[in-house]
C-alpha cells in the first residue's frame, strides 16, 4: 500500500515550477483524433490521467509516442475505423467522454462506455447529448454505453446549455468542427482550458469564434490537419502551491503561470491578507505576515474554481473565526471533510454549504484521499498539522499533480512517499 507521509513544515521557501494543465491536455489529446497527420503536443504533464488518455487513443487507432522526460507527445491517427471506447479504458477517468465529440465528427459513429472518475457527484452527460442531438446526431444510451451516429446531414444548430458545463462545451465544440453548418453554443463554459482547446482546433483549421466567452460559434470545415501545440500552465496546480505557501506562512515563487487565469484565486488569497506579486510569468506569494479567513462560493469561471475549494477549506480550518464555503458546481464535493475532522478541524456541512470554525492547530492523522483535489488538500493540511500525517490512496492525487511530493520537498516541506 502506498502513502504520502507529511510532517509539519512551517515557512515554505523557494521556487516551484507549474506543469502543463491536465484539464487542457486531456481534451487536446482527444481533439487529435480529428487531425489528418501528426500532432505534436508540448508541456504535457506526466499524470495518470494523461496515461489513461494515451491508452484510450491507442485503443482508438492512434499511434502515440510519449516522451515523459521531454513532456512531449507525438500522436497520429493510423486506423480511423475504430469507433468503440470500452469500459476498461473509460472507467479510469471521467474526461474519457470527450472522445465522443471527435469520433462523431470524423468517424461519423461512436460507442463510448460511460466513464468513471472522481466520486464527487452524479456528473451526468445530458448536456453533451442534448448538444449532439441539436446538431443532428442520433444519440442513445444503453447498457452503460452512449452510442451516436450520423443519419443524414449534420447541419449544426443553436445549443443552449442549462449550466455552463466544461465537458459539454468541449465535446459539442469538437462534434461541431466538421459539420456542414454552423453551431452556436449559448451559456458556454468560459474556462481557460476551453480557449486552449479552441486555439488548438483553430490551428488545425477549424473556424471557431468566441471561445472564452459565453457564446461560441463553430463553422464546420471539411478537414483538420495535425499541428504543434504547447499546453497552457495548470492554474489549479499553481493555486494549490499558492495555498501551500499561504498556509505555512511561507514565501514561494510559483513559476510558469498565466496570472490572468489565476485571477479568482489571487483575489481570494489577497482578501486573506497574503501578498502576491506578479513577476512576469511567475507569482511571488508572501504569507510571512499570516492570513485571515474569508467566505467562498464556488462558481464556473471566472468565478472561484470548485477545484480550489478543498485547498482553501484547509486555510479556513486554521484561520481565526467562523467562515463559510458554498459549493455550487458539484453536489457532493465535501466528502473529504470527514478526513479533515479526523485531524481536528471543526466543520459543519449542510447540503452544499460548509461552516468552518477555525481551530488553533490541526493534528496529524491517517487520512484517505477521496478525490484528486481533496487528496492534495490533505497533504496541505499535513504541512500545518502537528506531528505526522499519512495520506493514503495517493493514486487519486497522481491523476492530477505531477510529483507533488518532490515539488513540495523542493521548497522545504518534510514529505515523502512510502511504498509498503
Ligand atoms: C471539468 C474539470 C473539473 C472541474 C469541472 C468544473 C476536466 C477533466 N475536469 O469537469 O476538474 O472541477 O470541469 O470546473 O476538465 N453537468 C450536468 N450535465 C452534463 C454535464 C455536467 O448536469 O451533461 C453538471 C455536473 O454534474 C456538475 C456541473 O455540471 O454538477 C459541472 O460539470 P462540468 O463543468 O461538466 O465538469 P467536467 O467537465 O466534468
Amino acid at each position: 500500500m502506498e502513502k504520502i507521509v507529511v510532517e509539519q513544515s512551517p515557512g515554505l521557501k523557494g521556487e516551484i515550477s507549474v506543469s502543463g494543465a491536465k484539464n487542457s491536455v486531456l481534451k487536446i489529446l482527444a481533439a487529435s483524433l480529428l487531425a489528418e497527420g501528426p500532432c505534436v503536443i508540448e508541456d504535457v504533464p506526466d499524470l495518470l490521467d494523461v496515461r489513461a488518455m494515451i491508452d484510450l487513443l491507442r485503443a482508438l487507432g492512434s499511434k502515440v509516442d510519449y516522451y515523459p522526460e521531454e513532456n512531449k507527445i507525438i500522436t497520429e491517427v493510423v486506423d480511423p475505423s475504430i469507433t468503440v471506447a470500452p469500459y476498461e479504458l473509460t472507467n479510469r477517468m471521467r474526461a474519457s467522454i470527450v472522445v465522443l465529440g471527435p469520433l462523431l465528427a470524423r468517424r461519423k459513429r461512436a460507442n463510448v462506455s460511460l466513464p468513471g472518475g472522481c466520486p464527487i457527484g452524479a456528473r451526468p452527460i445530458d448536456l453533451h447529448i442534448k448538444g449532439f442531438r441539436t446538431m443532428g446526431y442520433t444519440v442513445t444510451t444503453d447498457h452503460g454505453y452512449v452510442e451516436g451516429y450520423v443519419d443524414g446531414v449534420i447541419s449544426g444548430g443553436q445549443v443552449y446549455l442549462d449550466f455552463p458545463s466544461v465537458g459539454a462545451t468541449e465535446n459539442i465544440m469538437m462534434a461541431a468542427v466538421m459539420a456542414n453548418g454552423t453551431t452556436t453554443i449559448f451559456n458556454a463554459a468560459q474556462e481557460p482550458e476551453i480557449t486552449d482547446l479552441a486555439n488548438f482546433l483553430t490551428k488545425m483549421g477549424a473556424s471557431i469564434s468566441g471561445a472564452g466567452t459565453s457564446i461560441i460559434r463553430i463553422k464546420g470545415v471539411r478537414q483538420l490537419i495535425g499541428v504543434h501545440h504547447q499546453v497552457i500552465p495548470d492554474r489549479i496546480e499553481a493555486g494549490t502551491y499558492m495555498v501551500a505557501a499561504a498556509l505555512t506562512k511561507g514565501q514561494v515563487l510559483i513559476k510558469n503561470v498565466l496570472s490572468t487565469h489565476l485571477r479568482p484565486v489571487i483575489s481570494k488569497l489577497e482578501e486573506t491578507g497574503v501578498i502576491i506579486e506578479e513577476r512576469g510569468d511567475a507569482l511571488f506569494v508572501d504569507a510571512s505576515a499570516g492570513f485571515s479567513g474569508v467566505d467562498i462560493t464556488t462558481l464556473p469561471y471566472p468565478g472561484f474554481p470548485t477545484d480550489m475549494q478543498a485547498q482553501f477549506m484547509v486555510m479556513l480550518c486554521v484561520a481565526e473565526g467562523i467562515h463559510s464555503i458554498k459549493e455550487t458546481v458539484f453536489e457532493n464535493r465535501f466528502l473529504y471533510v470527514n478526513e479533515l475532522m479526523r485531524m481536528g478541524a471543526k466543520i459543519k456541512v449542510d447540503g452544499s454549504s460548509a461552516m468552518i470554525s477555525g481551530v488553533d492547530h490541526l493534528e496529524g492523522a491517517q487520512v484517505r484521499s477521496t478525490d484528486l483535489r481533496a487528496g492534495a488538500a490533505l497533504i496541505l493540511a499535513g504541512l500545518v498539522a502537528t506531528g505526522t500525517t499519512e495520506v493514503f490512496e495517493p493514486q487519486h492525487i497522481d491523476r492530477g499533480f505531477v510529483a507533488i511530493e518532490d515539488k513540495l520537498r523542493g521548497v522545504g516541506a518534510n514529505i515523502r512517499r512510502v511504498k509498503e
